[in-house]
């Protein structure tokens, strides 16, 4: 059986957080929850505007949690020399626009490479492995290996939003990605946008090693409790990555 990973993002417990200024509710415990429901890791996004996250928040999360950490941020100096110093297990390189409410595209790397590829190696030689968040295109993906991604994050929002008409050409489009991904070496992990009724489908694609899942998770657990909707979130794409 493949053991897909669950990766948690829980930008949006910052979020309530920071809307009155306090402590509460603390990322940090929503971590030990992840731990407790069974989820494989956690991720967070230190945006450069820091409507969520917090450097505070990152310190702590590295230095104390038991899952692997995932940080999430944009390639610059900044970003790139706070995770070589807070060194979390993973970093999302991802694109970042001030006005945007989410992050709404994947990184386009092919013509970026001389940017990307020195910020890629720093981070590699911190032993932190380097995931790209891209668009599922092939163009992206081949560019990708050629900057020495250990890993490619696949957009899934455009599947997630598509029409029901649309659905099955966006969910091809992750599935190819993928298949091109694995052939190059590159481990694929894939997140944006999915809930329940979404995320089966992607669990199922056979080179997906990973999901990131984020808003959808802490918005139902205000109705149902963080663990019982990891568990359920876990139940779910473990039965369709059988
Ligand atoms: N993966 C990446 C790279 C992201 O930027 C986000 C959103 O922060 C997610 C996954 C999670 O997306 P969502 O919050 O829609 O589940």
């Amino acid at each position: 059986m493949r053991n897909i990973r669950l990766g948690v993002n829980i930008d949006h417990v910052a979020t309530l957080r920071n809307a009155r200024g306090g402590t509460h509710p603390d990322p940090m415990r929503a971590v030990k929850i992840i731990q407790e429901a069974g989820a494989d890791g956690v991720t967070i996004h230190l945006r450069e505007d820091r409507r969520h996250i917090q450097d505070q928040d990152v310190k702590q999360i590295t230095q104390h949690s038991t899952l692997p950490v995932n940080l999430e941020m944009a390639a610059n100096g900044e970003m790139v020399n706070i995770a070589c110093d807070l060194k979390p297990n993973a970093v999302c390189i991802v694109p970042e626009n001030r006005a945007e409410v989410t992050t709404e595209g994947g990184l386009l790397i092919a013509g970026q490479e001389k940017k990307l590829a020195p910020f890629i190696q720093q981070l590699k030689e911190n032993n932190i492995r380097v995931s790209l968040f891209i668009d599922p295109h092939p163009r992206e993906i081949e560019a990708a290996g050629n900057v020495g991604a250990d890993i490619v994050e696949l957009h899934t929002g455009g599947y997630c939003d598509a029409t029901l008409l649309n659905r099955d050409k966006k969910l091809n489009d992750l599935m190819v990605a993928a298949k091109l991904a694995d052939k190059l070496g590159i481990e694929v992990h894939a997140g944006h946008g999915l809930s329940f009724d979404k995320v089966a489908p992607v669990a199922a694609i056979a080179e997906v090693k990973e999901l990131n899942i984020g808003h959808f998770i802490i918005g139902e657990a205000i109705f149902s409790g963080l663990e019982n909707v990891i568990k359920e979130m876990l139940y779910i794409i473990r039965k369709a990555s059988k």
